[in-house]
């Protein structure tokens, strides 16, 4: 039985980063909320979903809501070129109602048709990704460096009017800044992500200003070169185009590999696949789920609140524990097994709730599903062939090799 402070732990202690399910329940087993000396903590889907959705809770920043002028003054003193995707003006570091009239800007790109109308280029993605597999004539491969990861790369570069000829040094400035997602990160971690995270600013600086000059079809382009009055200034463009690289490629890669993974060790969930393709959507969810990509998320209480019977004090930060959430018993019965037919596997909370819900959650819905059965149907006999190893990063759950034979 490990002793001392769960959050710490959950937050910090690399050892979790494979199975952090059992601390998940020593946090369930002390109530709805627990609360420690650094800070509490929740794997209730009720108290979770309540805390993301109530206005009385924060994303801590704040600096959308500050006068222009304090926010040039700031931005130069925080110098905007070191600003990560958990720095304003990110979307995800800004509350309402500043929060809603960038993400009302943004989410008009964002729609279910607009979605839906990638379709077809993501299983070319995926076809072409596996034809060049083929055509390398190996049995064996690694399924997250092969395809995973390249995949959703492909997509937002697409989205983002990124050349192909960058995509390459974008996946890497992408990897290490992600790491600022991390809630303890060592000093040299820290640098390389802040030195990733400037080369990203002045690069997409550079990539507006030639889309501006020359606009394609894709998002940025329309979002630099609209004439609406109300449109997003630089900073915010570039903000966009970082947070959205981050959010849309370090986490579908997980979805796919965690699937990939899952579905290997539950083979008769594969074959009940065989028989009934179209609960491919559906198992895409419960792999969302049961591993969740996205482990947990923070907020802090803007005044003193009473949650679920719990009261809480201002100032205080609570971890969302995105991925105990999803395994609470009270909503799902048996949350430990994997069952791609469960019925109520998409009230999950893996894309979060409320102002800051998933931008991109349909368009990470339909990359799982086209990516995973895609595989699955090209080779039903994959299986994966070696040890794999895990990321080494605590919020984002998901695995940077798999090895496997086809
Ligand atoms: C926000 C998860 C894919 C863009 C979020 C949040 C989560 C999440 C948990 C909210 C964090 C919070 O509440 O603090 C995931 C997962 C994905 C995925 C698990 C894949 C499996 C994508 C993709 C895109 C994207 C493909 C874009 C193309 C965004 C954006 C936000 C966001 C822009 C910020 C929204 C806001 O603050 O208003 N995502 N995401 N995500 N995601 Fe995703």
């Amino acid at each position: 039985m490990r002793r001392g402070d769960p959050i710490a732990r959950l937050l910090a202690d690399a050892s979790l980063n494979a199975d952090p399910f059992d601390e998940y329940e020593r946090v369930r087993a002390a109530g709805p909320v627990k609360r420690t000396k650094l800070m509490s903590g929740t794997v209730s889907h009720a108290v979770a979903s309540e805390v993301l959705r109530s206005p009385t809770f924060g994303v801590g920043g704040g600096h959308g809501e500050l006068p222009p002028f304090t926010r040039r003054v700031l931005s130069k003193v925080m110098d905007p070129d070191a600003m990560g995707p958990m720095d304003p003006p990110s979307l995800l570091a800004v509350d309402p109602p500043a929060h809603g009239r960038y993400r009302r800007l943004v989410s008009r790109e964002f729609t279910a048709r607009s979605v839906t109308a990638l379709e077809q280029r993501i299983t070319e993605i995926a076809e072409g990704l596996l034809d060049e597999m083929a055509r390398g004539g190996a049995s064996q491969w690694d399924v997250v460096e092969a395809y995973a990861s390249r995949l959703p790369v492909v997509v937002i570069a697409d989205l983002l009017g990124v050349p192909e000829r960058w995509q390459a040094d974008i996946l890497v400035w992408g990897n290490d800044a992600a790491m600022l997602l991390e809630p303890l990160l060592g000093w040299r971690n820290y640098r390389t992500a802040e030195k990733a995270v400037r080369r990203l600013n002045v690069w997409f600086d550079q990539h507006i200003e030639n889309l501006r000059r020359d606009p394609g079809t894709d998002l940025l382009s329309r979002l630099a070169t609209t004439s609406d009055e109300e449109r997003l200034d630089q900073h915010e463009l570039r903000a966009l185009g970082l947070l959205v690289l981050g959010a849309g490629f370090e986490t579908t890669v997980n979805l796919i590999g965690n699937g990939v993974v899952q579905l290997d060790r539950h083979r008769d969930q594969l074959e009940l696949l065989r028989e009934k393709p179209e609960l491919w959507p559906n198992a895409v969810e419960e792999v969302l789920r049961h591993d969740s990509p996205v482990q947990m998320t923070l907020r802090s209480a803007y005044d003193d609140v009473e949650v679920q019977g719990q009261a809480l004090t201002k100032g205080e930060p609570v971890v969302v524990f995105l991925g105990g959430a999803n395994r609470d018993p009270a909503v799902f019965t048996d949350p430990q097994v994997f069952d791609v037919a469960r019925e109520n596997a998409s009230d999950h909370l893996a894309f979060s709730s409320g102002a800051h819900y998933c931008l991109g959650a349909g368009l990470a819905r339909l990359e799982g599903t086209i990516a995973l059965r895609t595989l699955f149907e090209r080779y039903p006999d994959l299986q994966v062939s070696g040890p794999t190893e895990r990321r080494a990063t605590r919020v984002l759950r998901g695995y940077e090799h798999v090895p496997v034979a086809v």
